[in-house]
């Protein structure tokens, strides 16, 4: 079984134009292969006030975007334009390089509203950092969700309640959220050959003898089975992926293996041999 090996605190942070997301301390160096979990808002804005990131480049890892409520609209330099909903996900592998925005809805914009969502940053390994941008969209009707039991999931990357992703990742991961009813339960396997955490939003869990509350990221120990309980109704993510074992140059929108790769991002970005 795994059990919490450690309980690690969110803070609020400004990202992007200046919008506030949940964020856990030290989220950078906590697990391999995440490199930022973001909890955007949930935020209500009045007409003409919602933020969002314009144009930005990223180079060596990937953003995955997962709204729950609100609009928002994104262009980008390999040409993928698109919108994005409650329950869609996009997921871009920036590669050796993208310039993109993401940006509130134009018609979200115009009536204000409740705005909700996830942004993880997945590392990719050395030998796939500079490969050419990858770009998936999963509209929230062909993600597939499951409930049972008092136990809702969708599965936005690998398995859970036997139902599968249809996203392509480039490391194996494990991404799905869950909302459980009061007094429910769920076990899931996890390969034990993968890290694991859990990023709670609502409510709180119980996994054997440790209780995880909203706002708190548990980093698991190794083993391979998780078993959980909600307590009272409860809400959260369950992320893992392997360790990469490579070393992490990082700098702003750039996660490469060295200083002279990060040297390197930024010259191409300055020079326009970025995303081309
Ligand atoms: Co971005």
């Amino acid at each position: 079984m795994r059990v919490v090996s450690s309980i690690i605190p969110t803070h609020r942070v400004q990202e992007g134009g200046g919008f506030w997301v949940r964020r856990p301390v030290a989220m950078g160096s906590l697990m391999s292969p995440f490199l930022l979990l973001d909890e955007m808002g949930p935020n209500v804005t009045k007409p003409g006030e919602a933020i969002g990131a314009p144009w930005h480049p990223h180079r060596g890892f990937e953003t995955v975007t997962y709204l729950l409520d609100g609009r928002m609209q994104h262009e980008d330099s390999a040409g993928n334009k698109g919108e994005l909903g409650p329950g869609d996900v996009q997921w871009m592998t920036a590669g050796k390089g993208i310039i993109h925005s993401e940006e509130p809805h134009d018609e979200f914009q115009k009536t204000g509203g409740r705005m909700h969502g996830f942004q993880i940053w997945v590392n990719l390994p050395a030998k796939d950092k500079m490969m050419p941008p990858r770009y998936q969209e999963i509209p929230a009707e062909e993600s597939p969700t499951i409930e049972r039991d008092g136990v809702w999931a969708r599965v936005v990357a690998g398995e859970c309640l036997g139902l599968e992703s249809s996203i392509n990742t480039m490391i194996p991961i494990e991404y799905i959220h869950v909302k459980m009813d009061e007094g429910s339960k769920l076990e899931k396997r996890i390969n034990s050959t993968l890290n694991a955490m859990i990023y709670v939003f609502g409510g709180e869990i119980r996994l054997q003898d440790k209780v995880v509350r909203d706002g708190e990221l548990a980093l698991l120990s190794e083993g391979e089975n998780i078993s959980i309980l909600s307590k009272q109704s409860s809400e959260f993510l369950i992320l893992a992926g392997p360790e990469l074992n490579e070393p992490i140059a990082r700098y702003g929108p750039f996660v490469m293996n060295t200083k002279e790769e990060i040297q390197q991002a930024y010259l191409d970005y300055q020079n326009g041999n970025f995303a081309n």
